[in-house]
This record gives C-alpha cells, structure tokens and sequence, in this order.
C-alpha cells in the first residue's frame, strides 16, 4: 500500500462482513476488504458499533477470509477492547488474528492509543489507523458530525496522524473530515490515507458494501456514499415475485418438479424389487 501510495496508484476498499460479499468484492477487483465493526449497524441493525464484541468480529472475520484468496483483509478492533492494560489489548489483537486470518486490525483513536499501536507493530502485527469521526467514540463527540472544521480540531488530527505514523501504522482511515484537512494529512504522510466522506485527495477510499449497493441501506442518506447499484430494490422485487406465484400456484411449475414410475422405482414406493 506504500509503494501504491509511491506510484500515486488509488487504493481501494470496501467492508465485507460474509463469504459471498467478500467473493464478489474480491471478484471485482478490490485492494483490500475490511471487517468493519459497521456491521453492527448494517448487518446487526444496532443503533451504533459499540454493542460488537470480539467474538462477533472474529466469526464475521473468519467468513470473509475462507473466501478470499488476493485482497489485503483488515479488520476491526471493537469498541473497549484495545483499551484496557497492554498484556489484556495484546492478547485480543492476537485472538482476531490467529482466529480470524486477517492480515492486519484497524483502531481508532490517535495520541490515546499510539502506545499500543507501537506495541502491536513491534509484536508483528500490521495496524491500520482511524482517525476523525471515529464510530466508537460516537456518544463523546455527540454525533456524527464533520470533524476539522476548526483550527484546534485541524491541529489535533494533523498530530494523531504524524503520532500514528511514527508509532508504526501502515495507513490511516480518515472518516469524515473536511476535505482540505485530508489533503494537508495526505501530503505531510508517507504512509496511505484511506478516506470515506474524507474528500477526493486521499491515498485509497473506502465505502461501506450496503451503502454503495444500496442493500437496504442507507435509512438515511448520506452526502459522501454514491450508490452505484441497488440491490436492495432488486431483492425485495424478486422476493415479491415468488411470494406472488406461491400464491397463485405458478410456482412450481411442471419444470422444477421430479417425476417417477412408481412401478419401476422399486422398494422405496413400496412395490416388488426386480433384483
Ligand atoms: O467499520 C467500518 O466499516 C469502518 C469504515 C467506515 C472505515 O470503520
């Protein structure tokens, strides 16, 4: 990912949380899918991504690695769990590791955790960083708000960042920060930015698998997601087909049904076996 950032080559990303999401992201070409603790919210229906534990991460993970064979697959630290003692964060990040056969784990946060990214580097994991609306703290920022709008805000992520850097992350979401912040981040970084609603001048972007196939997503519609298909109408169409030709009896037809002589079938049907 640093050499695409090198060459200026766009990186890719798109969460995927099951095998047959990740099998269609993979055949389409992806950089790198993410195990995204989002799935609390679109596959869950949660409110927000602080109810997923790790084992729910682990389970989701695993099925997205079983189908994946090219793309980078990076996945979600949830939320408290890299944030108590060092030995306890440790231990978690090898739990989805060794059990989830990703390549490396994502945590938010900036200044506050560069200790344990710096420790998970050094133990020989691969860490993605994620800085500006971070999910997990969403009840302390109060919403999902826009971050960087002032100076002091702008400064303080300017710092994580060059912090997360030098604590020896890889790459670093950038999640809805104003555009000319992500620029100024990308430009002073030698390591990839990865933004959503994040602006045009990031290294690699990255969307969330319901809200750019409109898989019955978003609820509410968010300025940063463009829709390039919609799978949701197309499911809910075909799920309405059957359901009519159940009804009046169209479906099945003669052509999905099984037939045999009854005579011939031997012992099964109850008749005499010729043998
Ligand atoms: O959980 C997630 O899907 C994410 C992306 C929004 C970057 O963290």
């Amino acid at each position: 990912m640093k050499k695409m950032k090198a060459d200026g080559v766009p990186i890719s990303m798109i969460t995927a949380y099951d095998y047959p999401s990740a099998k269609l992201a993979e055949e389409a070409g992806v950089d790198v899918i993410l195990v995204g603790d989002s799935l609390g919210n679109v596959v869950q229906g949660q409110q927000s991504t602080l109810p997923v534990t790790l084992d729910e991460m682990i389970y989701h993970t695993k099925l997205v690695t079983r189908a994946i064979s090219a793309p980078f697959v990076v996945a979600d630290m949830p939320f408290m769990t890299y944030h108590g003692s060092l030995d306890q964060s440790l231990h978690n990040i090898g739990r989805l590791m060794r059990e989830g056969l990703c390549k490396a784990v994502k945590m938010e946060g900036g200044v506050e955790i560069a200790h344990t990214v710096q420790a998970s580097v050094q133990a020989g994991v691969p860490v993605m960083g994620h800085i500006g609306l971070t999910p997990q703290s969403v009840y302390q920022i109060g919403g999902y708000r826009v971050q960087g709008k002032n100076n002091e805000q702008a400064r303080k992520l300017i710092d994580d960042a060059k912090v997360l850097e030098q604590a020896g992350a890889f790459a670093i979401v950038l999640e809805l920060v104003t555009d000319e912040l992500a620029e100024q981040i990308t430009k002073q970084l030698s390591i990839p930015t990865i933004g959503i609603g994040a602006g045009p001048h990031c290294d690699g972007q990255v969307l969330v698998f319901h809200d750019l196939l409109q898989y019955a997503s978003p609820v509410i519609p968010k300025k940063f997601v463009k829709a390039y298909a919609n799978i949701g109408d197309s499911i809910r169409n075909g799920i309405a087909e059957y359901v009519k030709e159940v009804k009046n009896r169209s479906f099945p037809s003669q052509e999905h049904a099984f037939h045999a002589e009854l005579e011939a079938a031997g012992p099964l049907y109850g008749g005499k076996s010729e043998g």
